[in-house]
């Protein structure tokens, strides 16, 4: 039995505001997601890769990727949909039929250590069916709902809501990818999704989430703080001095 990894690349990441899809963006002189494909394969507990793309650049990434000497590992590539999820769904497709653990990695995530690779897998082998990494929350956390019925699709501007809730932050975890599974329970959890997903038009931001909605327990290992999410040109500025750091 085998683990497969999908690295989910196929957003455009358009908050960072560059003219290219945020995987292939340059941190310490590599893309995104060779540094993420890197760190996932130096884990070595992951048997194959399945990237998934952004629209027309599957064959262009998936070399990339394969061809890297570093990663060493059989790599398929595939293009990505409109959302995650449907990435997420495309990858899980092209599993092979000996791999029983699933890992869901964002290439946005491309400093997640190989420790923490290993962390995941061992507990999904171990016998959780669903391991997310999670780290304690700094913030206090407050939950809103819109004052004022434009609110919700004003997504820049002035606030207009109020807080209903301050949950208890020393229940709340920041959640990472890798994301690992049992194989059987996430396709099970992406199919009731996409029923979902059509029905309400309501896609996931992590696959866990997915897993949650079947009534399933999902297991939290500890996170790592290099595997923070670039979304913004200051997490690029962060993350390169991290890359810098380590070699
Ligand atoms: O947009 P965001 O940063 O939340 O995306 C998280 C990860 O999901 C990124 O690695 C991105 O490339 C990937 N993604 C994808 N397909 C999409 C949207 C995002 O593979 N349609």
């Amino acid at each position: 039995m085998t683990t497969l990894a999908i690295l989910t690349a196929a957003g455009s990441g358009t908050r960072l505001g560059r003219d290219l899809p945020k995987a292939l963006v340059d941190l310490a002189g590599f893309p995104l997601v060779l540094h993420a494909a890197r760190r996932l394969a130096a884990s070595g507990v992951v048997d194959s890769l399945v990237v998934t793309c952004p629209p027309g650049l599957a064959v262009e990434v998936g070399e990339l990727v394969a061809h890297d000497p570093q990663v060493g590992l059989p790599v398929r590539a595939v293009e990505g949909g409109s959302t995650r999820q449907a990435s997420v769904a495309a990858g899980l497709r092209l599993a092979a039929a000996d791999v029983d653990v699933v890992l869901v990695h964002d290439a946005a995530r491309p400093l997640a250590p190989p420790g923490l690779v290993r962390r995941v897998v061992a507990a999904v082998r171990q016998g959780h069916a669903a391991v997310v990494p999670g780290l304690p929350v700094v913030d206090t956390v407050k939950r809103v709902v819109p004052t004022s019925p434009d609110t919700v699709t004003r997504a820049e501007g002035p606030l207009a809501e109020r807080v209903v809730e301050t949950p208890d932050r020393g229940l709340l975890r920041a959640v990472q990818t890798p994301q690992g599974f049992d194989r059987p329970v996430l396709v099970r959890a992406h199919e009731d999704g996409a029923r979902r997903a059509d029905a309400e038009h309501l896609a996931a931001t992590d696959d866990a989430g997915l897993v949650e909605a079947l009534g399933l327990p999902v297991h939290v290992v500890a996170g790592d703080d290099a595997a923070m999410k670039i979304t913004t040109e200051r997490d690029l500025l962060v993350a390169g001095l991290l890359a810098e750091e380590e070699s």
